[in-house]
């Protein structure tokens, strides 16, 4: 994986496939084991100790399904974008769909090889892309569409500095004009307090966390985005029992690890139509 934040994509993978072995689990991603190669299994070997950061990932994603789940229970054929995809399977584990996945060559070619997106039982399109050096506009603007789009930045935001969100979100505001976005967003003070284990841990792969403003939903919302929905993760994965901190205590007692990282939903603000 030339890109480091790629790397991550294992971690997360590695997760899921954790998740999918136990004996109840969550999202039951049956997928994730068969996308972890040699170098996926060494990179999740330096996560595995940490519990309540995987428990909190696996709570996002399943989280995630239940939003998607929900669109595609009234629009079967709803057309998902998944931006920083890594090793997603939902294209191939939900019903209904028409899916994008956009990610690093390396990361589209491992999944291509174990499950080629022809095979898919929904139709995929995988797109590859070096983040660094090639334009999202242009791997994007053939699928260009001003119908409704759902795209999903799971687990992206706090890697990208804050003009690559910017210059994201003005790509999918250009090419999918009514699509909602759906991603996960760190504020400060969760960081500060909460998030230097996994950060640091996240750093011997060489990636580092660099979006994490006081209030990153109003940053989003900056962007162009009216906030739809926001659900605390921290508090959902106490509900689930997927941390070992209790849902009161974090309800009440905890609002830095209540509200600062949360799952959110964001519209497209209506533009305001050009002046005479
Ligand atoms: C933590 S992984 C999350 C992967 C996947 N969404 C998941 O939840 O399993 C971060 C992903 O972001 C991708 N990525 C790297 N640079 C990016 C960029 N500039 N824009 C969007 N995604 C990027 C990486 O290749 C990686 O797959």
């Amino acid at each position: 994986m030339a890109n480091p934040v790629s790397k991550t994509a294992w971690y997360c993978t590695g997760v899921r496939m954790q998740d999918a072995r136990s004996s109840n689990p969550l999202v039951g991603d049956t997928w994730a084991e068969r996308f972890l190669d040699d170098e996926g299994r060494r990179v999740f070997e330096r996560f595995t100790d940490l519990e309540d950061a995987n428990g909190a990932n696996i709570v996002r994603h399943w989280l995630i399904d239940q939003w998607l789940k929900a669109r595609l229970a009234t629009r079967s054929d709803h057309r998902i974008i998944l931006v920083g995809a890594g090793f997603d399977s939902r294209a191939l584990r939900l019903e209904g769909g028409r899916w994008i996945e956009v990610d690093e060559p390396a990361v589209i070619e491992r999944k291509e090889a174990v499950a080629p997106a022809g095979e898919s039982p929904n139709p995929l399109t995988r797109i590859a892309i070096d983040f660094a050096r090639e334009s999202l506009a242009d791997k994007l603007a053939p699928h260009a569409n001003d119908g409704p789009v759902t795209v999903v930045m799971e687990g992206v935001a706090y890697y990208l500095d804050a003009s690559a969100i910017a210059v994201t979100a003005r790509t999918l505001g250009n090419l999918f004009p009514r699509h909602e976005l759906i991603c996960d967003l760190q504020s400060d003070a969760f960081v500060q307090r909460w998030g230097k284990r996994i950060i640091a841990r996240i750093a011997t792969l060489g990636a580092r966390w660099r979006f994490h403003p006081s209030d990153p939903v109003a940053a989003v919302e900056t962007l162009g985005y009216e906030r739809r929905e926001c659900l605390s993760i921290a508090l959902r994965a106490a509900e689930l029992k997927r941390v070992r901190v209790p849902a009161f205590v974090i309800r009440y007692l905890l609002p830095s690890l209540r509200d600062g990282y949360r799952l959110c939903t964001f519209a497209r603000r209506a533009s305001t139509p050009p002046r005479a």
